[in-house]
């Protein structure tokens, strides 16, 4: 697709980017190819460097030739070696230390080494791309060493999920960070905020005027929100079994999801007044009627026995590398939230995601209410779908529009049929090449804000705590890997008269 003069990305100013946790998982299969791909379409500067920094005791060359063996597994066909090597001059390591207060002045020192040869003019990037139980600790060692001291440049400092455990935690990170950084100075990641498509639902709903007056509970019946896995939890378990599915994927993507999807159009296309409106949707979610202990109404988890995905016979859960065979950590969970504000009163938002399932699909269906008086209904068999609006965030990524029409040459027949745009593929850059470009860029519009992490915990820590103080290991596995999900959650909507999407 041709971009036009004026809306193409431009590449940042000079800057350093200082990766810790540069030898682990993240960092190697996204942050570091995310580089070389920004380098490969030309959006990085002449003046920059890498400083990456962890544990592990590497010599400069040996992480270069990691980093290198990580790029190119990750784009195979864009992979040219003048460029790599375009990259690799600007990569640096330094080991750090327990001592991570002492670990951070020599990185400074190291920092401002490099800053004089690149010219980078003081702007630096932090990304922690280290392990949750390294955040706190890492945050108090910047702060507290002279790295966090501000030069003539910016700086900015990106937090990976999981951005804390619960409410409380959260709290802390929030607050810890405060003591060091002012809030335009912290980029709480997302990564799916920079999906195309994603960043797409706020140009769909407010640069077209057909739809906003539908978009309400006069109209609109139930939206659902789906984020459908085939892959497991590969080599994670250690996180995995400490998070589960409602804090790896609720608590960040589908809240994030829900918000753009429910949010009042804000005056201008800002970062700050976007924020501001995602954040009124988070506080207009009414909380879980927990005390009522009618949980299964609001909420159902799941765990994925072994099964068949994509033609493959896979493990269930439990005989992971690293999971306990007891485990009661849900896979899978089913949310029906409702937002209780003027818009939505009455219209549930059903939230689902899932590891080991029939398919991988993301996307937002909006169900619209059946037409107020069917007339055609004495005349035909069968029930008349209602209208339906789904953004597919991925794959096949575009977006559909499901109607009625007369089947042509029938008597009195209808036929339903799809109205589809699908994006050109492929069409974007990576989620963490434009993540690292606006960071760069001091643009937060795709970051979450401290308020809506502390905001989507308050929401879910009792909800979480409710479910994993109430499973028994007995309950679990309640879906074959490869299926569409624990049948309790097909329950959950037929309670309500409704049908989960297809996968
Ligand atoms: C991550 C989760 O945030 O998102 C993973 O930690 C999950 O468990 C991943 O697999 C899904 O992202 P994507 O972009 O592959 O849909």
């Amino acid at each position: 697709m041709e971009i036009p003069k004026g809306c193409e990305l431009a590449a940042p100013n000079p800057f350093s980017l200082l990766i810790f946790g540069a030898t682990g998982d993240l960092a190697q299969k996204k942050l570091l190819p995310a580089l070389y791909q920004l380098g490969f379409h030309s959006l990085l500067p002449e003046q920059f460097f890498i400083l990456g920094a962890a544990r592990r005791k590497l010599s400069v060359e040996r992480f270069r030739e990691e980093t290198r063996a990580a790029v190119q597994s990750a784009f195979p066909a864009e992979f040219e070696e003048q460029k790599w090597r375009m990259l690799a001059e600007k990569i640096h390591y330094s080991p750090i230390e327990d001592n991570l207060v002492s670990s951070c002045n020599s990185l400074l020192a190291d920092c401002a080494t490099l800053e004089k040869k690149f010219g980078t003019r003081q702007n630096r990037l932090f990304y922690l791309a280290v392990p949750p139980a390294a955040f706190e600790p890492l945050i108090s060692g910047i702060g507290e060493s002279g790295l966090k001291r501000e030069g003539s440049g910016y700086t900015h400092i990106v937090i990976e999920k999981p951005h804390g455990h619960d409410f409380e935690s959260a709290r802390r990170l929030t607050g810890l960070l405060g003591r060091y950084f002012r809030q335009d100075q912290i980029y709480f990641m997302d990564h799916y905020l920079a999906k195309e498509t994603v960043q797409n639902i706020l140009m769909f709903r407010f640069a077209n005027s057909i739809f906003e007056p539908l978009w309400n509970n006069r109209f609109i019946d139930h939206i659902q929100i789906t984020v459908a896995e085939t892959v497991g939890i590969e080599k994670r378990s250690q996180y995995y079994e400490r998070a589960g599915v409602l804090r790896d994927m609720f608590q960040n993507h589908l809240l994030q999801l829900l918000t753009l999807i429910a949010m009042e159009p804000p005056s201008v296309f800002e970062a700050e007044k976007v924020r501001d409106e995602k954040a009124k949707v988070l506080a207009s979610v009414k909380p879980f009627p927990l005390a009522q202990g009618i949980i299964n109404d609001w909420a159902v988890v799941g765990q994925y026995g072994p099964g068949t995905v994509d033609g493959r016979q896979v493990a269930g859960y439990r005989d992971e590398p690293g999971v306990s065979p007891a485990s009661t950590v849900a896979t899978y969970a089913a949310l029906k939230v409702m937002v209780d504000n003027w818009r939505w009163n009455g219209v549930p938002f059903y939230l689902r995601s899932g590891k080991r399932l029939a398919r991988r699909r993301a996307g937002i269906s909006v169900h619209f209410r059946p037409a107020p008086h069917l007339m055609f209904a004495g005349a035909l068999e069968g029930n008349i779908l209602p209208n339906t609006l789904t953004l597919r965030i991925q794959p096949h990524e575009g977006i559909d529009l499901f109607f009625q029409t007369k089947l042509p040459g029938s008597r009195l027949c209808l036929n339903p049929v799809i109205m589809d745009f699908s994006y050109p593929e492929p069409f974007a850059l990576d989620d963490y090449a434009r993540i690292l470009l606006d960071a760069m860029q001091a643009d937060q519009m795709l970051f979450v804000r401290a308020d809506a992490v502390e905001k989507s915990w308050e929401l879910l820590t009792p909800l979480i705590d409710k479910i994993e103080s109430g499973v028994r290991p007995e309950d679990f596995p309640n879906y074959a890997a490869g299926s569409e999900g624990p049948a309790a959650a097909d329950a959950l909507l037929a309670k309500d008269g409704r049908k989960w999407d297809p996968l």
